[in-house]
Protein backbone atom coordinates (compact mmCIF):
# COMPACT_ATOMS: atom_id res chain seq x y z
CA UNK A 1 0.00 0.00 0.00
CA UNK A 2 1.26 2.92 -1.07
CA UNK A 3 1.00 6.05 1.32
CA UNK A 4 1.28 9.35 0.43
CA UNK A 5 0.59 12.86 2.83
CA UNK A 6 -0.79 15.85 1.06
CA UNK A 7 -2.69 19.40 1.91
CA UNK A 8 -6.15 18.93 0.43
CA UNK A 9 -7.26 15.78 -2.26
CA UNK A 10 -9.97 18.56 -3.44
CA UNK A 11 -7.74 20.38 -5.44
CA UNK A 12 -6.62 18.17 -7.57
CA UNK A 13 -8.93 19.01 -10.87
CA UNK A 14 -7.12 22.94 -10.07
CA UNK A 15 -4.20 21.15 -10.27
CA UNK A 16 -5.20 18.86 -13.42
CA UNK A 17 -5.44 22.31 -15.61
CA UNK A 18 -2.38 24.07 -14.20
CA UNK A 19 -0.63 20.96 -15.18
CA UNK A 20 -1.79 20.68 -18.77
CA UNK A 21 -1.37 24.64 -19.38
CA UNK A 22 2.65 23.83 -18.15
CA UNK A 23 2.83 20.62 -20.22
CA UNK A 24 1.80 22.78 -23.47
CA UNK A 25 5.06 24.44 -22.99
CA UNK A 26 7.18 21.22 -22.59
CA UNK A 27 7.35 19.83 -26.45
CA UNK A 28 10.56 18.38 -25.64
CA UNK A 29 9.22 16.38 -22.87
CA UNK A 30 6.40 15.37 -24.41
CA UNK A 31 8.38 13.70 -27.00
CA UNK A 32 10.01 11.77 -24.62
CA UNK A 33 6.75 10.38 -22.81
CA UNK A 34 5.51 9.44 -26.54
CA UNK A 35 8.02 7.46 -26.85
CA UNK A 36 8.61 6.29 -23.27
CA UNK A 37 4.85 5.14 -23.66
CA UNK A 38 5.84 2.88 -26.55
CA UNK A 39 8.96 1.35 -25.56
CA UNK A 40 8.28 1.31 -21.47
CA UNK A 41 12.24 1.90 -20.85
CA UNK A 42 11.76 2.24 -16.93
CA UNK A 43 9.05 -0.35 -16.56
CA UNK A 44 9.01 -1.60 -12.56
CA UNK A 45 11.34 0.44 -11.72
CA UNK A 46 10.95 2.25 -8.11
CA UNK A 47 11.75 6.05 -7.77
CA UNK A 48 12.21 8.45 -5.03
CA UNK A 49 12.33 12.04 -6.31
CA UNK A 50 12.73 14.55 -4.04
CA UNK A 51 11.61 17.63 -6.48
CA UNK A 52 10.04 21.16 -6.36
CA UNK A 53 6.18 20.02 -6.72
CA UNK A 54 5.27 22.53 -9.18
CA UNK A 55 3.81 21.55 -12.55
CA UNK A 56 6.50 21.03 -14.37
CA UNK A 57 7.96 18.46 -11.90
CA UNK A 58 4.25 16.85 -12.78
CA UNK A 59 4.65 16.58 -16.17
CA UNK A 60 8.21 15.03 -15.57
CA UNK A 61 6.62 12.17 -13.06
CA UNK A 62 3.76 11.43 -15.57
CA UNK A 63 6.25 11.07 -18.32
CA UNK A 64 8.64 8.81 -16.15
CA UNK A 65 5.21 7.07 -15.14
CA UNK A 66 4.38 6.59 -18.90
CA UNK A 67 8.21 5.02 -19.06
CA UNK A 68 6.92 2.61 -16.63
CA UNK A 69 8.25 3.64 -13.75
CA UNK A 70 7.00 3.47 -10.18
CA UNK A 71 7.45 6.98 -8.86
CA UNK A 72 7.04 8.37 -5.44
CA UNK A 73 8.01 12.44 -4.54
CA UNK A 74 8.55 14.53 -1.60
CA UNK A 75 9.38 17.98 -1.71
CA UNK A 76 12.56 19.75 -1.76
CA UNK A 77 11.89 22.29 -0.25
CA UNK A 78 9.01 23.00 2.82
CA UNK A 79 8.08 26.08 1.07
CA UNK A 80 7.96 25.26 -2.69
CA UNK A 81 5.08 23.41 -3.13
CA UNK A 82 1.87 23.51 -4.60
CA UNK A 83 -0.51 21.97 -2.87
CA UNK A 84 -3.23 21.88 -6.61
CA UNK A 85 -0.47 20.04 -7.79
CA UNK A 86 0.68 17.46 -4.88
CA UNK A 87 -3.54 16.47 -5.20
CA UNK A 88 -3.93 16.40 -9.05
CA UNK A 89 -0.87 14.08 -8.81
CA UNK A 90 -2.44 11.76 -6.05
CA UNK A 91 -5.28 11.70 -8.61
CA UNK A 92 -3.53 10.36 -11.35
CA UNK A 93 -1.98 7.76 -9.29
CA UNK A 94 1.79 9.36 -8.22
CA UNK A 95 2.10 9.34 -4.52
CA UNK A 96 3.14 12.13 -3.59
CA UNK A 97 4.74 13.38 0.49
CA UNK A 98 4.57 17.26 0.79
CA UNK A 99 2.51 20.05 2.25
CA UNK A 100 3.23 23.60 1.21
CA UNK A 101 5.08 25.28 4.69
CA UNK A 102 5.58 22.24 6.16
CA UNK A 103 7.91 21.99 9.51
CA UNK A 104 11.73 20.70 9.31
CA UNK A 105 10.03 17.66 10.65
CA UNK A 106 7.40 17.09 8.35
CA UNK A 107 10.27 17.73 5.39
CA UNK A 108 12.32 14.87 6.48
CA UNK A 109 9.73 12.19 7.81
CA UNK A 110 8.25 13.05 4.12
CA UNK A 111 11.96 12.05 2.98
CA UNK A 112 11.60 9.09 4.86
CA UNK A 113 8.34 8.21 3.34
CA UNK A 114 9.77 8.70 -0.16
CA UNK A 115 12.72 6.11 1.01
CA UNK A 116 10.60 3.50 2.22
CA UNK A 117 9.51 3.18 -1.36
CA UNK A 118 12.96 1.43 -1.75
CA UNK A 119 13.68 3.21 -4.35
CA UNK A 120 16.09 1.78 -7.28
CA UNK A 121 16.55 5.32 -8.95
CA UNK A 122 16.78 8.46 -6.49
CA UNK A 123 16.36 11.87 -8.32
CA UNK A 124 17.07 14.95 -5.93
CA UNK A 125 17.15 18.88 -5.83
CA UNK A 126 19.52 19.65 -3.21
CA UNK A 127 20.92 16.31 -1.96
CA UNK A 128 18.42 15.85 0.99
CA UNK A 129 16.97 12.79 -0.07
CA UNK A 130 20.52 11.37 -1.44
CA UNK A 131 22.08 12.41 2.17
CA UNK A 132 19.03 11.14 4.71
CA UNK A 133 19.65 7.24 2.78
CA UNK A 134 23.30 7.58 3.39
CA UNK A 135 23.03 8.98 6.93
CA UNK A 136 19.98 6.86 8.22
CA UNK A 137 19.04 4.62 5.59
CA UNK A 138 22.30 3.23 4.28
CA UNK A 139 20.52 -0.82 4.47
CA UNK A 140 18.65 0.81 1.44
CA UNK A 141 21.48 1.82 -1.15
CA UNK A 142 22.27 -1.76 -2.38
CA UNK A 143 19.33 -2.14 -4.25
CA UNK A 144 19.76 1.68 -5.33
CA UNK A 145 21.08 1.59 -9.30
CA UNK A 146 21.77 5.35 -9.32
CA UNK A 147 20.59 8.51 -9.12
CA UNK A 148 20.31 12.26 -10.70
CA UNK A 149 20.71 15.67 -8.63
CA UNK A 150 18.72 18.71 -10.40
CA UNK A 151 20.60 21.58 -8.64
CA UNK A 152 24.15 23.11 -7.97
CA UNK A 153 24.08 22.99 -4.38
CA UNK A 154 22.88 19.49 -4.50
CA UNK A 155 26.36 18.69 -6.91
CA UNK A 156 28.06 20.41 -4.95
CA UNK A 157 26.99 18.21 -1.62
CA UNK A 158 27.88 14.89 -3.79
CA UNK A 159 30.80 15.65 -5.00
CA UNK A 160 31.99 16.40 -1.32
CA UNK A 161 31.04 13.10 -0.43
CA UNK A 162 32.14 11.03 -3.43
CA UNK A 163 35.50 12.83 -2.23
CA UNK A 164 35.08 12.03 1.42
CA UNK A 165 34.67 8.54 0.23
CA UNK A 166 30.89 8.37 1.41
CA UNK A 167 28.69 7.73 -2.18
CA UNK A 168 27.40 4.76 -2.31
CA UNK A 169 26.21 4.67 -5.60
CA UNK A 170 26.72 6.98 -9.24
CA UNK A 171 24.90 10.09 -9.35
CA UNK A 172 24.36 11.55 -12.68
CA UNK A 173 24.60 15.88 -12.41
CA UNK A 174 21.61 16.98 -14.73
CA UNK A 175 22.32 20.53 -13.38
CA UNK A 176 26.28 20.10 -15.08
CA UNK A 177 24.47 19.77 -18.73
CA UNK A 178 24.29 22.78 -20.87
CA UNK A 179 20.94 22.60 -21.81
CA UNK A 180 20.02 22.76 -18.33
CA UNK A 181 22.24 25.28 -15.95
CA UNK A 182 22.93 27.74 -19.15
CA UNK A 183 18.93 28.00 -19.29
CA UNK A 184 17.42 27.05 -16.28
CA UNK A 185 19.85 28.68 -13.44
CA UNK A 186 20.27 31.93 -15.83
CA UNK A 187 16.77 32.55 -17.68
CA UNK A 188 14.73 30.56 -15.44
CA UNK A 189 15.92 31.42 -12.02
CA UNK A 190 16.63 35.22 -13.38
CA UNK A 191 13.27 35.77 -14.55
CA UNK A 192 11.08 34.01 -11.48
CA UNK A 193 13.53 35.51 -8.90
CA UNK A 194 12.01 38.67 -10.23
CA UNK A 195 8.95 37.91 -10.42
CA UNK A 196 8.63 36.09 -6.86
CA UNK A 197 9.99 39.50 -5.69
CA UNK A 198 7.63 41.71 -7.79
CA UNK A 199 4.62 39.32 -6.58
CA UNK A 200 6.04 39.42 -3.02
CA UNK A 201 6.26 43.54 -2.83
CA UNK A 202 4.98 45.17 -6.00
CA UNK A 203 8.03 47.28 -6.02
CA UNK A 204 9.04 49.32 -9.10
CA UNK A 205 12.12 48.34 -10.06
CA UNK A 206 13.03 50.90 -12.50
CA UNK A 207 15.94 53.29 -10.71
CA UNK A 208 16.23 50.74 -7.76
CA UNK A 209 19.22 50.12 -6.25
CA UNK A 210 19.24 46.09 -6.61
CA UNK A 211 22.39 44.14 -4.72
CA UNK A 212 23.05 40.61 -6.69
CA UNK A 213 25.42 38.54 -4.15
CA UNK A 214 27.27 35.71 -6.74
CA UNK A 215 27.74 36.30 -10.36
CA UNK A 216 27.31 32.46 -11.00
CA UNK A 217 24.56 31.18 -13.65
CA UNK A 218 21.81 32.36 -11.60
CA UNK A 219 23.00 35.42 -10.57
CA UNK A 220 23.69 36.29 -14.16
CA UNK A 221 20.04 35.83 -14.93
CA UNK A 222 18.87 37.90 -12.18
CA UNK A 223 21.33 41.26 -12.71
CA UNK A 224 20.31 40.63 -16.56
CA UNK A 225 16.65 40.66 -15.82
CA UNK A 226 17.05 43.23 -12.88
CA UNK A 227 18.58 45.88 -15.34
CA UNK A 228 16.34 45.17 -18.26
CA UNK A 229 13.46 46.66 -15.94
CA UNK A 230 15.60 49.51 -15.02
CA UNK A 231 17.35 48.75 -12.51
CA UNK A 232 21.14 49.51 -11.07
CA UNK A 233 22.57 46.86 -10.41
CA UNK A 234 25.22 46.31 -7.95
CA UNK A 235 27.21 42.85 -8.03
CA UNK A 236 28.90 41.19 -5.09
CA UNK A 237 31.35 38.05 -5.81
CA UNK A 238 34.39 35.99 -3.54
CA UNK A 239 36.11 34.94 -6.78
CA UNK A 240 37.94 37.29 -9.28
CA UNK A 241 36.78 36.04 -12.82
CA UNK A 242 33.13 36.54 -12.35
CA UNK A 243 33.34 39.52 -10.05
CA UNK A 244 35.33 40.68 -13.11
CA UNK A 245 32.83 39.18 -15.86
CA UNK A 246 30.33 41.06 -13.49
CA UNK A 247 32.20 44.54 -14.29
CA UNK A 248 32.97 44.37 -18.16
CA UNK A 249 28.89 43.31 -18.11
CA UNK A 250 28.41 46.51 -16.65
CA UNK A 251 27.56 46.33 -13.13
CA UNK A 252 29.17 47.55 -10.36
CA UNK A 253 31.00 45.31 -8.15
CA UNK A 254 32.36 45.82 -4.66
CA UNK A 255 31.95 44.08 -1.35
CA UNK A 256 28.78 43.74 -0.05
CA UNK A 257 29.16 45.48 3.29
CA UNK A 258 29.76 48.81 0.76
CA UNK A 259 27.05 47.57 -1.17
CA UNK A 260 24.68 47.56 1.62
CA UNK A 261 24.75 51.61 2.14
CA UNK A 262 23.64 52.15 -1.51
CA UNK A 263 21.37 48.79 -2.17
CA UNK A 264 17.79 48.34 -1.74
CA UNK A 265 16.99 45.32 -2.78
CA UNK A 266 19.44 42.13 -1.67
CA UNK A 267 19.33 39.16 -3.70
CA UNK A 268 21.28 35.78 -2.96
CA UNK A 269 22.30 33.03 -5.04
CA UNK A 270 25.39 31.67 -3.86
CA UNK A 271 24.86 28.39 -2.93
CA UNK A 272 27.39 29.55 0.61
CA UNK A 273 26.05 30.75 3.39
CA UNK A 274 25.69 33.85 6.14
CA UNK A 275 26.43 35.54 3.05
CA UNK A 276 24.41 38.43 3.95
CA UNK A 277 25.45 38.29 7.99
CA UNK A 278 24.90 40.62 11.31
CA UNK A 279 27.23 43.47 10.31
CA UNK A 280 25.26 43.77 6.59
CA UNK A 281 22.31 44.13 8.26
CA UNK A 282 23.32 46.65 10.52
CA UNK A 283 24.67 49.16 7.42
CA UNK A 284 21.21 48.88 5.04
CA UNK A 285 19.17 51.51 5.23
CA UNK A 286 15.39 51.67 6.46
CA UNK A 287 13.24 49.61 4.31
CA UNK A 288 15.52 47.32 2.92
CA UNK A 289 14.54 43.91 1.14
CA UNK A 290 16.22 41.43 1.97
CA UNK A 291 15.44 37.80 -0.47
CA UNK A 292 17.67 34.58 -1.72
CA UNK A 293 17.20 32.62 -5.09
CA UNK A 294 19.77 29.94 -3.90
CA UNK A 295 18.75 26.45 -2.91
CA UNK A 296 19.18 27.07 0.99
CA UNK A 297 18.04 29.47 3.47
CA UNK A 298 21.43 29.75 5.37
CA UNK A 299 22.40 32.25 2.70
CA UNK A 300 20.88 34.95 5.19
CA UNK A 301 21.54 34.86 8.17
CA UNK A 302 18.47 34.60 9.87
CA UNK A 303 19.04 34.11 13.62
CA UNK A 304 21.43 37.04 13.16
CA UNK A 305 18.17 39.40 12.05
CA UNK A 306 16.17 37.79 14.94
CA UNK A 307 18.56 38.79 17.38
CA UNK A 308 18.86 42.64 16.18
CA UNK A 309 15.32 42.79 15.59
CA UNK A 310 13.23 44.24 18.92
CA UNK A 311 9.95 43.45 16.50
CA UNK A 312 8.69 40.86 13.91
CA UNK A 313 5.41 41.29 11.46
CA UNK A 314 4.11 40.10 8.62
CA UNK A 315 3.29 42.70 6.48
CA UNK A 316 2.46 40.85 3.57
CA UNK A 317 1.82 37.11 2.62
CA UNK A 318 5.83 36.68 1.58
CA UNK A 319 6.73 39.43 3.66
CA UNK A 320 7.80 39.76 7.16
CA UNK A 321 8.75 43.37 8.54
CA UNK A 322 12.02 43.16 10.90
CA UNK A 323 11.96 46.51 12.93
CA UNK A 324 15.37 46.74 14.61
CA UNK A 325 16.38 48.76 18.02
CA UNK A 326 17.26 52.19 16.17
CA UNK A 327 13.59 51.67 14.80
CA UNK A 328 15.04 50.85 10.86
CA UNK A 329 13.18 48.31 9.00
CA UNK A 330 14.20 45.11 6.97
CA UNK A 331 11.59 43.06 5.09
CA UNK A 332 12.58 39.60 4.93
CA UNK A 333 10.92 37.91 1.78
CA UNK A 334 9.92 34.33 2.11
CA UNK A 335 11.50 33.34 5.34
CA UNK A 336 14.60 32.94 3.45
CA UNK A 337 13.68 30.42 1.26
CA UNK A 338 13.97 30.55 -2.70
CA UNK A 339 11.72 33.21 -3.54
CA UNK A 340 10.70 32.30 -7.20
CA UNK A 341 9.23 29.02 -5.38
CA UNK A 342 7.97 30.40 -2.27
CA UNK A 343 6.85 34.11 -3.52
CA UNK A 344 5.82 32.69 -7.58
CA UNK A 345 5.61 29.46 -9.85
CA UNK A 346 9.32 28.62 -9.97
CA UNK A 347 11.38 28.45 -13.49
CA UNK A 348 8.75 28.85 -16.67
CA UNK A 349 7.67 25.76 -17.88
CA UNK A 350 9.38 26.07 -21.19
CA UNK A 351 13.05 26.23 -19.66
CA UNK A 352 12.29 23.09 -17.14
CA UNK A 353 11.32 21.28 -20.58
CA UNK A 354 15.07 20.96 -20.95
CA UNK A 355 15.64 20.11 -17.13
CA UNK A 356 13.51 17.48 -17.08
CA UNK A 357 13.88 16.34 -20.26
CA UNK A 358 17.71 15.70 -18.94
CA UNK A 359 16.37 14.05 -15.93
CA UNK A 360 14.13 11.55 -18.19
CA UNK A 361 16.78 10.45 -20.37
CA UNK A 362 19.10 10.39 -17.35
CA UNK A 363 16.72 8.11 -15.81
CA UNK A 364 17.11 5.83 -19.32
CA UNK A 365 20.86 6.03 -19.07
CA UNK A 366 21.06 5.02 -15.59
CA UNK A 367 19.19 1.55 -16.37
CA UNK A 368 21.08 0.83 -19.48
CA UNK A 369 24.01 1.56 -17.45
CA UNK A 370 23.14 -0.95 -14.63
CA UNK A 371 26.24 -2.04 -12.38
CA UNK A 372 29.18 -0.55 -14.84
CA UNK A 373 29.28 2.86 -13.05
CA UNK A 374 31.32 2.94 -10.09
CA UNK A 375 30.19 5.24 -6.96
CA UNK A 376 31.13 8.82 -8.37
CA UNK A 377 29.08 12.31 -9.75
CA UNK A 378 29.18 11.62 -13.20
CA UNK A 379 28.51 14.61 -16.08
CA UNK A 380 25.31 14.22 -18.31
CA UNK A 381 26.22 12.01 -21.62
CA UNK A 382 27.21 14.71 -24.19
CA UNK A 383 24.29 12.86 -26.87
CA UNK A 384 21.78 13.25 -24.40
CA UNK A 385 22.61 17.06 -23.77
CA UNK A 386 22.91 17.70 -27.31
CA UNK A 387 20.16 16.19 -28.19
CA UNK A 388 17.65 18.44 -25.87
CA UNK A 389 19.38 20.89 -27.14
CA UNK A 390 18.26 19.83 -30.80
CA UNK A 391 14.81 18.76 -29.93
CA UNK A 392 13.86 22.31 -28.44
CA UNK A 393 15.62 24.58 -31.14
CA UNK A 394 13.24 22.16 -33.32
CA UNK A 395 10.21 22.67 -31.38
CA UNK A 396 10.92 26.35 -31.47
CA UNK A 397 11.27 26.22 -35.26
CA UNK A 398 14.65 27.44 -35.34
CA UNK A 399 17.12 25.91 -38.14
CA UNK A 400 20.50 26.13 -38.09
CA UNK A 401 23.28 25.46 -40.53
CA UNK A 402 25.65 22.51 -40.61
CA UNK A 403 29.33 22.07 -41.42
CA UNK A 404 30.03 21.13 -44.80
CA UNK A 405 32.91 18.25 -45.80
CA UNK A 406 35.77 20.59 -46.28
CA UNK A 407 34.29 22.60 -42.94
CA UNK A 408 34.64 19.16 -40.96
CA UNK A 409 38.06 18.87 -42.49
CA UNK A 410 39.59 21.77 -41.58
CA UNK A 411 38.13 22.09 -38.07
CA UNK A 412 40.02 18.21 -37.55
CA UNK A 413 43.17 19.41 -38.52
CA UNK A 414 46.05 21.31 -37.83
CA UNK A 415 48.69 21.91 -40.60
CA UNK A 416 47.12 24.62 -42.46
CA UNK A 417 47.91 27.96 -40.49
CA UNK A 418 48.33 32.04 -41.94
N1 LIG B 1 16.01 29.49 -7.27
C1 LIG B 1 16.12 28.48 -8.10
O1 LIG B 1 15.13 28.01 -8.66
C2 LIG B 1 17.46 27.93 -8.41
C3 LIG B 1 17.72 27.36 -9.68
C4 LIG B 1 19.01 26.88 -9.95
C5 LIG B 1 19.98 26.94 -8.95
N2 LIG B 1 19.66 27.45 -7.72
C6 LIG B 1 20.64 27.55 -6.62
O2 LIG B 1 21.23 28.85 -6.69
C7 LIG B 1 22.55 28.81 -6.12
C8 LIG B 1 23.54 29.36 -7.13
O3 LIG B 1 23.56 28.51 -8.28
P1 LIG B 1 24.48 28.85 -9.56
O4 LIG B 1 24.19 27.80 -10.56
O5 LIG B 1 24.36 30.28 -9.92
O6 LIG B 1 25.93 28.59 -8.90
P2 LIG B 1 27.37 29.03 -9.45
O7 LIG B 1 28.34 28.13 -8.80
O8 LIG B 1 27.33 29.17 -10.94
O9 LIG B 1 27.55 30.53 -8.85
C9 LIG B 1 27.61 30.85 -7.50
C10 LIG B 1 28.47 32.11 -7.39
O10 LIG B 1 28.35 32.63 -6.07
C11 LIG B 1 29.63 33.11 -5.68
N3 LIG B 1 29.72 33.19 -4.23
C12 LIG B 1 29.95 32.21 -3.32
N4 LIG B 1 29.98 32.71 -2.08
C13 LIG B 1 29.75 34.05 -2.20
C14 LIG B 1 29.67 35.11 -1.26
N5 LIG B 1 29.83 34.92 0.04
N6 LIG B 1 29.42 36.37 -1.75
C15 LIG B 1 29.28 36.60 -3.07
N7 LIG B 1 29.37 35.62 -4.00
C16 LIG B 1 29.59 34.37 -3.56
C17 LIG B 1 30.60 32.10 -6.28
O11 LIG B 1 31.90 32.66 -6.39
C18 LIG B 1 29.96 31.83 -7.65
O12 LIG B 1 30.45 32.70 -8.66
C19 LIG B 1 22.77 27.35 -5.73
O13 LIG B 1 22.37 27.18 -4.38
C20 LIG B 1 21.81 26.60 -6.65
O14 LIG B 1 21.49 25.33 -6.15
C21 LIG B 1 18.44 27.97 -7.44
Amino acid sequence: MKTYDIKDPSLAQEGKLRIDWAGKEMPVLKLIKERFAREKPLAGVPVSACLHITTETANLALTLKEGGADVVLCASNPLSTQDDVAAALVDYGIPVNAIRGEDNETYYSHIVTALEHKPRITMDDGADLVSTLHKDYTELAARVIGGTEETTTGVIRLKNMAGAGKLIYPIVAVNDAQTKHLFDNRYGTGQSTIDGITRATNVLWAGRKVVVCGYGWCGKGIARRAQGLGAQVIVTEVKPIPALEAAMDGYQVMPLIEACQIGRVFITSTGDMNVINKAHFLEMEDGAIVANSGHFNVEINIPALESLAKSKRRIRSSVDEYTLEDGRRIYLLGEGRLINLAAAEGHPASVMDMSFANQALCLEYLITMKGKLDPAVYPVPEEIDEEVGKLKLASMNITIDSLTEEQRDYLASWESGT
